[in-house]
């Protein structure tokens, strides 16, 4: 199709907002500020090495310190990349003054951020992880922000009251709108407003988002997954059982061979899953007895999530839809399982049914060559 008859993400999103005669025009202006937030960051990857933008944050020196400073970690503990400082700076720069917001949440802060007093408030949340998958930023390798929408509370839209942690905590099933940007070699803006999953490629001649992948459906079937196979010693049972059968292949119970792989950058994996199909997991593991899983369930497993779902795909703890979870925490982390359908659900049975006997279980002497079993 000839670039010029494509739709811009403006068009999309003004189309789609005719169909509501209701709305103010609030919620299209923020998805635009996102969009303009993830072309900034999508330039600073871009120049890499030459923009200066590569390698860890640098810890503020203390007065009189002696050694060189150290790496900055954020509120979960990571190291922070450069990139990673300067990515969430761009969406809250880009998303604070245009009045449709009444507070943000990022991977990189501790805190909520309430909008300035010079700015006017408004009546959305944006939960937000700047830049997932940064430690790919000193290799070369795709990543992403990822983002979700969701309503404020009326008195703290208003002004009546002051922004808590507790208005952020909602479940994703009230997720108002989600999506990420990939950085790889396109960058790509994949959205759902509610009505399906619709992906815009960055046009670098115009700075524009065009939309190029329409109604992306996840295929419910397939034959990769990806997870991240170091840990395997701290999984449970019911993936134990699942990877075990994936890597048997056509001589396992699945009867079929399948492909692995890992970015270790979650949207890079989503995406591929969203073009493909496939299966993704970071399920809940023993590896640090103070947390169930790696990745945080506000601002990655709940936008992802609603992305999988709007495109017919599945995303679960492992034992049941994630979007249902009851948040504690602004950066609560949670096992996550996600893509086709069909290899999600599974993933589920394993983790309802009794685990079957397996070979070794009937080494023991009563089936041994001696056994009174042996036939
Ligand atoms: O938390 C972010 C993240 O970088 C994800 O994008 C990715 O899936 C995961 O962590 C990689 O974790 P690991 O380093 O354990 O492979």
């Amino acid at each position: 199709m000839p670039l010029s008859q494509r739709s811009t993400l403006t068009q999309f999103l003004i189309e789609e907002r005719r169909r509501y005669p209701e709305a103010s025009g609030d919620f299209n202006a923020l998805i635009l500020d996102v969009a303009l937030a993830c072309k900034a960051i999508a330039r600073s990857v871009a120049f890499g090495e030459l923009g200066g933008v590569t390698g860890n944050h640098l810890a503020p020196r203390a007065a009189g310190m002696a050694t060189a400073p150290l790496a900055s970690v954020n509120a979960q503990g990571k190291v922070q990349k450069k990139l990673d400082v300067i990515s969430n700076e761009m969406f809250l720069r880009a998303n604070e003054w245009g009045g449709h917001l009444a507070g943000m949440v990022s991977e990189e802060m501790a805190e909520p951020y309430a909008i300035p007093a010079n700015f006017p408030r408004g009546k959305y949340l944006l939960v937000f992880d700047p830049l997932d998958g940064s430690s790919n930023i000193d290799v070369n390798v795709s990543m992403g922000s990822i983002f979700s929408v969701l309503r404020a509370p009326a008195e703290v839209a208003s002004g009546h009251r002051k922004l808590t942690v507790d208005d952020f905590l909602q479940p994703g099933t009230e997720q108002v709108a989600a999506g990420y940007a990939i950085y790889g070699p396109t960058t790509m803006f994949m959205l759902t407003v509610g009505s399906g999953v619709h992906g815009f490629t960055l046009d670098p001649n115009l700075g524009e988002f065009k939309l190029t992948h329409p109604d992306v459906m996840v295929p419910t079937e397939t034959q990769e997954f990806a997870i991240n196979a170091s840990n395997s010693r701290f999984w449970e049972p019911p993936v134990k059982r699942y990877v075990d059968e994936c890597l048997a292949g056509k001589t396992g119970p699945r009867g079929k061979d399948f492909n692995m792989r890992w970015i270790a950058s979650m949207v890079a994996e989503a995406h591929r899953i969203l073009m493909r199909g496939g299966v993704f997991l970071y399920p809940r593991d023993t590896k640090d007895p103070s947390t169930p899983g790696r990745l945080r369930l506000l601002y990655e497993a709940n936008p992802i999530g609603l992305i999988m779902e709007q495109a017919g795909g599945r995303a679960s703890t492992g034992r049941g839809p994630v979007l249902q979870v009851q948040p504690q925490g602004l950066h609560q982390p949670i096992g996550l399982v996600f893509g086709s359908k069909m290899e999600v659900q599974r993933i589920e049975q394993y983790h309802d049914e009794p685990l079957p006997l397996k070979r070794a279980d009937f080494e023991t002497p009563l089936f041994t060559e001696r056994s009174l079993f042996r036939s």
